[in-house]
């Protein structure tokens, strides 16, 4: 495998989907739309909920994107630890009532293995604890070694989101290798350490949530997959975190240009690089959606990271207004 920019890998995802009849769409904004159960757009899927449900006519049962992706949950964490962001992009692949499992497994290897020539034995799947069909077609129509498969239960391997078309999955995980692990014996695909990396994740589709334990089977049943850019781009850039990756560490190096420190020499000052660093992204891209600054709701959201963004400006020892710069 080659090292290869975050842009080309945007670009590689894209057109390989297009030339398996997928049609390419621009990313939606972050802002969802008639959707009160979320505020702002977290994944693939979630502008793209009526066309999964049948409720509306997709323009294609098969769509590609790379989504803008905004997840404050773990806000707190950003900058402390080197792999917690709130903005992030997620490549997908869509079948609205169209193809099903067998072909999303095949193609997800095909472009890991084959187009970008990940090594097969640095891959890891999990399937759901009873999906028994997803198990066959990875290790008889794949051909995965039983000892690079895993099941894991409905907290790891069922996806759903608030409420709406959610269902069991299956994710890819990338071996980054011993030294990246905790050396424990019990250590494996799902431990808690930075050896095994998920970057993909195959949802197979196939019930409506009311978001309060009911779920009503789909007629027909969907594909919607998600898999990090920035995740991906550590994989083929041979990089542990997101702030190392080529198109995030240029905007790490402005804020270092800017504020005259060097990272990686403090930690404390690396915590400061890194929260601007991610929360220009967010905070540059909801501005471009339309969001503004206020008390509540989504607007709540911008302004916490605005603040947030300048206090670490400040703490960097830059006295001057500053984040228009990086933006
Ligand atoms: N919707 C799935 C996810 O975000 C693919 O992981």
């Amino acid at each position: 495998m080659q090292w290869t920019g975050l842009n080309e890998l945007r670009e590689k995802y894209l057109s390989f989907f297009e030339s398996k009849g997928h049609l390419r769409l621009d990313s939606f904004p972050l802002v969802p739309k008639n959707d009160n159960s979320l505020l702002l757009i977290n994944s693939g899927m979630a502008p793209m909920k009526k066309w999964f449900l049948g409720q509306e006519e997709p323009p294609c049962h098969r769509v590609t994107t790379c989504q803008k992706c905004i997840r404050t949950p773990d806000i707190e964490r950003v900058g402390i630890t080197a792999r917690h962001g709130t903005y992030f992009e997620m490549l997908g692949n869509f079948s609205f009532q169209d193809y099903f499992k067998k072909e999303a497994t095949a193609w997800a290897w095909e472009f890991l293995t084959k187009v970008l020539e990940i090594p097969a034995e640095l891959l890891y799947i999990s399937v759901y604890e009873d999906d028994d069909e997803a198990w066959d077609i990875w290790t008889k129509d794949i051909g995965i070694a039983e000892d690079h498969m895993v099941r894991f239960g409905k907290e790891d391997n069922f996806w759903e989101h608030g409420s709406g078309p959610c269902g069991p999955c299956s994710e890819i995980y990338f071996d980054r290798g011993p030294e990246h692990g905790c050396g424990k014996p019990g250590c494996k695909v799902g431990c808690d350490c930075d050896r095994y990396m998920e970057v993909w994740n195959l949802v197979f589709s196939q019930f409506d949530s009311d978001g309060k334990g009911n779920y009503t089977r789909l007629e027909r049943p969907n594909i919607d997959t998600g898999m990090g850019l920035e995740r991906l781009a550590c994989v083929m850039q041979g990089v542990g975190n997101l702030f190392e990756v080529d198109t995030v560490r240029a905007i790490l190096n402005h804020v270092e240009k800017i504020s005259g420190k060097t990272y990686g020499e403090d930690a404390k000052t690396d915590i400061s690089i890194r929260v601007i660093t991610d929360h220009i992204r967010s905070t540059t891209f909801m501005v471009s959606d339309g969001i503004m600054p206020s008390n509540e709701g989504r607007g709540y959201v911008l302004r916490r990271l605005l603040r947030r963004a300048a206090r670490h400006g400040r703490m960097l020892g830059i006295t001057r207004p500053f984040l228009t710069e990086l933006v």
